[in-house]
């Protein structure tokens, strides 16, 4: 049985006061950027990451903006952290409105190059993880006869580029689970929305081990603007920017342009990866030769 509290009468539908919304992810990009625009809604946050220090800072942001917060420090990955999330969640308000699955990396890679360590992150992080927590908040849900699970796949889900395979593949796969999941939950007053983002300015692309190199990356304010909206007006597919909705129309409909098309995206991603490459390998020769002039020094 859910606990009752004053938080448990808020609805969300059109209003996210006292709304209690879980963001993985919210220690930097998209996920803080998201917890700090739902601010002026007044919601009841609770923010996930792994890194302490920022995770706290951003939580330190939004006290200072009046939002009731609980941070909380985990990995997504670690089925205890999961279980932490959820239970404290409960324990502090009592129930949960909405999930948002944005934790998530990328790395670029050719396959045949990838190690195999880098594959076990890439599909636990952003599959595994996501498919476990959602199993541990349906119950809740359910029982609440209401809720709003949104989670982060990417337009690369549906223009794969090559040297993003693994990447490509769970996110497709967080959309394909999303579409069924939708279907599965529907009865039950919960709405599943995919958020699929083109390539935004986060730290994305540093994890990713590429630079922003000759593409376009678009503000991150304007996506997290679009998702609050989401929150308020739960839909199926989020794909931002707009130009992507249709350029993925399009190419649907004609498979060899398509295929064109993300090997033109696979080709300047890998462009990316190596001038970042040699760019810190530049780096690194110049650090050691001023190391070498102050040690003769
Ligand atoms: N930016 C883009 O261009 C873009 C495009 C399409 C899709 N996306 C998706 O959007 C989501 C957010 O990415 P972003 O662009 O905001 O990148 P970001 O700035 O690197 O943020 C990623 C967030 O995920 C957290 N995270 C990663 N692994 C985690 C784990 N094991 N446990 C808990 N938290 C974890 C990171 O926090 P800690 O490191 O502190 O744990 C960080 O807060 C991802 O799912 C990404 O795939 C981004």
């Amino acid at each position: 049985m859910i606990p009752m509290n004053s938080a448990t009468v808020k609805k969300i539908k059109g209003n996210l006061e006292g709304s209690i919304i879980i963001i993985t992810g919210a220690s930097s990009g998209i996920g803080k950027e998201l917890a700090l625009a739902l601010a002026p809604m007044k919601p009841n946050l609770v923010i996930v990451a792994r890194r302490e220090k920022k995770i706290k800072h951003v939580a330190y942001q939004l006290k200072k903006l009046k939002v009731k917060v609980l941070p909380i420090v985990g990995d997504v990955r670690n089925r205890e952290d999961r279980e932490r999330i959820v239970d404290l969640t409960i324990k502090a308000f009592g129930r949960i409105d909405v999930l948002v699955n944005n934790a998530g990396l990328g790395k670029v890679s050719l396959f045949s190059e990838q190690p195999e360590d880098e594959i076990d992150e890439l599909v636990e992080t952003n599959f595994l993880a996501l498919v476990k927590l959602t199993k541990k908040v349906l119950p809740i849900m359910k029982e609440q006869g209401e809720g709003h699970i949104i989670n982060l796949s990417s337009t690369l889900a549906l223009l794969p580029p090559y040297p993003f395979a693994v990447y490509s593949a769970t996110k497709s796969a967080v959309k394909t689970f999303s579409d069924a999941l939708r279907e599965e939950v529907k009865g039950y007053g919960i709405n599943v929305s995919t958020v699929l983002p083109g390539p935004y300015d986060t730290n994305f692309h540093e994890v990713a081990n590429v630079g922003h190199g000759s593409f376009k990356v678009y503000k991150v304010s304007k996506l997290v603007r679009n998702i609050v909206d989401l929150l308020v007006k739960p839909k199926r597919d989020l794909i931002k920017p707009g130009m992507f909705t249709v350029l993925v129309w399009f190419t649907n409909l004609f498979p060899k342009i398509r295929r064109k098309i993300s090997n033109q995206i696979g080709d300047q991603i890998l462009q990316a990866k190596e001038e970042t490459k040699r760019e810190l390998e530049k780096e690194r020769s110049t650090l050691k030769k001023e190391k070498i002039i102050v040690v003769s020094n």
